[in-house]
């Protein structure tokens, strides 16, 4: 097995789940919605057609909090798939209940670590795109380690992308932002679509402006959109 084909397996994880926080309504959304949403890393490799019942384009999400981007992009799209992904339950039985009440077809959701569910579950080159909206920043220096891109996870995107899928990632926290910078231009196989070592000039069109964004603009605060195509 080279290097490329190994599993990717961290040790130390980018989230810390926190206990407690879902609503009695969520918990009912998780209980009546999750046999048509849900789909789970013990049943391995996920099969496109059988998941969806068509073979349009998947792009998938990761940490999609309470997912209201995700939300909007699965009901102006019907014509592609969205996998969401996410380890906090309160932000899946939210998501769950919208996606009910909007009757979404194209729409699959893991609670589960990310990187486990891409490593475990899709397949190769199988993605038309994967989006990484405000991850969590860890500012702290002794935290760095926690952040979810690094150079072995933007190597695990590459080998689920598509050839010309895209890889689009936001923050809000400069630092972070150059640091994602550094990793993509030093990440073989991708093209920044905004020349190298530049971020979009303006929000792309398919990311919706969430509340959270709207009010950190209102403060002044800045939004760096990274957006990346593999070759
Ligand atoms: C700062 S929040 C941003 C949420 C959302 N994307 C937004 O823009 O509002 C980051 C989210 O990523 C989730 N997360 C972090 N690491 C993850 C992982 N390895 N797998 C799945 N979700 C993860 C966290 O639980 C959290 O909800």
């Amino acid at each position: 097995m080279s290097t490329e084909d190994k599993p990717y397996r961290r040790t130390v994880k980018s989230f810390v789940l926190r206990a407690g926080r879902t609503t009695p309504g969520q918990l009912k959304a998780l209980e009546q919605h999750w046999p048509r949403y849900g789909l789970s890393l013990a049943q391995g490799s996920l099969d496109i057609q059988a998941a969806f019942g068509n073979d349009h384009p998947v792009i998938v999400e990761i940490g999609f909090g309470m997912g209201s981007s995700l939300l909007q992009m699965a009901q102006a799209n019907p014509q592609q798939n969205y996998i969401g992904i996410e380890v906090h339950q309160a932000g899946v039985g939210r998501l769950l209940n919208a996606a009910a009440q909007a009757q979404l077809e194209n729409l699959r959701i893991y609670q589960d670590d990310a990187i486990a569910v891409l490593d475990q579950c899709i397949v190769d080159q199988s993605l038309a795109g994967i989006q990484l909206f405000f991850p969590d920043p860890w500012p702290k220096k002794k935290h760095h380690k926690r952040r979810i891109v690094q150079p072995n996870f933007i190597a695990l995107m590459h080998r689920k992308l598509k050839p010309g899928g895209f890889l689009h990632m936001a923050t809000d926290w400069q630092p972070y932002a150059e640091h994602m910078m550094q990793v993509m231009l030093a990440a073989p196989g991708f093209v920044n679509q905004y020349n190298n070592g530049q971020y979009a000039s303006e929000r792309p069109n398919q990311r919706p402006l969430t509340k959270f964004e709207q009010r950190g603009s209102r403060l002044g605060h800045g939004v760096w959109d990274l957006y990346f195509i593999a070759v």
